[in-house]
């Protein structure tokens, strides 16, 4: 097997950045073959960025709210990104949607974690909608992401049983225990195998 450099990793976050830290975790062994080397948020004081802190990696806060547009934002945030020549950005609980610019430099090697399984549930209340919805089975998505919400082409997906006693809460950390595996194992695999997006197809290994 070739040596080769462990594939640089940006991670966005918006919350308690829980992804985040398993792939912190992980990457702190060199066979996992993926190394984080830098974590973007758009707010200020969240957990996640404090987990890249105590994990000695750079951090960038770009906030929608300090430019004059949407579009500004996008490309903005593109250039601090692009700034950490990333082999593959990962959206971990980054609850914006990037634009035009940002999809033109890093669309095909930028991925997204949903708690739901796609096509079902897109958006930000994906656990509660499918509890409201009644759904027997749930779970999570990590898709490469597109122009619309949640809909880009499937990675991977774990599946989740609804419980009859569950709340939103207690669903959606029993989605997030599985999302964080999905999120490791899959991410690595990208890392250490290539994966190749052929339309809404993706698949693992070069
Ligand atoms: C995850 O379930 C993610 O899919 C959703 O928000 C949650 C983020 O959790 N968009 P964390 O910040 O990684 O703990």
């Amino acid at each position: 097997m070739p040596d080769r450099r462990p594939a640089r990793l940006v991670v966005l976050v918006s919350g308690s950045g829980t992804n985040l830290q398993a792939l912190l975790d992980a990457c702190a062994d060199p066979a996992y073959g993926a190394s984080v080397v830098a974590v973007g948020a758009d707010r200020d004081d969240i957990e996640g960025l404090a987990r890249a802190d105590r994990a000695s990696v750079p951090t960038f806060v770009t906030k929608v709210g300090q430019f004059t547009s949407r579009d500004h934002w996008d490309r903005a945030l593109a250039d601090r990104v692009g700034a950490f020549e990333p082999d593959l950005v990962v959206l971990a609980g980054f609850m914006k949607l990037v634009g035009e610019d940002f999809l033109a430099r890093f669309g095909g090697r930028t991925v997204n974690t949903h708690p739901a399984l796609s096509p079902s549930f897109p958006g930000m209340h994906g656990p509660a909608d499918a509890l409201a919805y009644g759904v027997k089975v749930t779970g999570a998505t990590l898709f490469v992401v597109d122009a619309g919400v949640d809909t880009g082409a499937i990675v991977a997906q774990v599946a989740v049983p609804v419980e009859d006693d569950d709340d939103v809460d207690a669903l959606h950390e029993r989605i997030k225990a599985a999302e964080r595996v999905m999120l490791v194992d899959t991410v690595g695999r990208m890392a250490r195998e290539g994966y190749v997006v052929d339309g809404r197809r993706v698949r693992l290994g070069g």
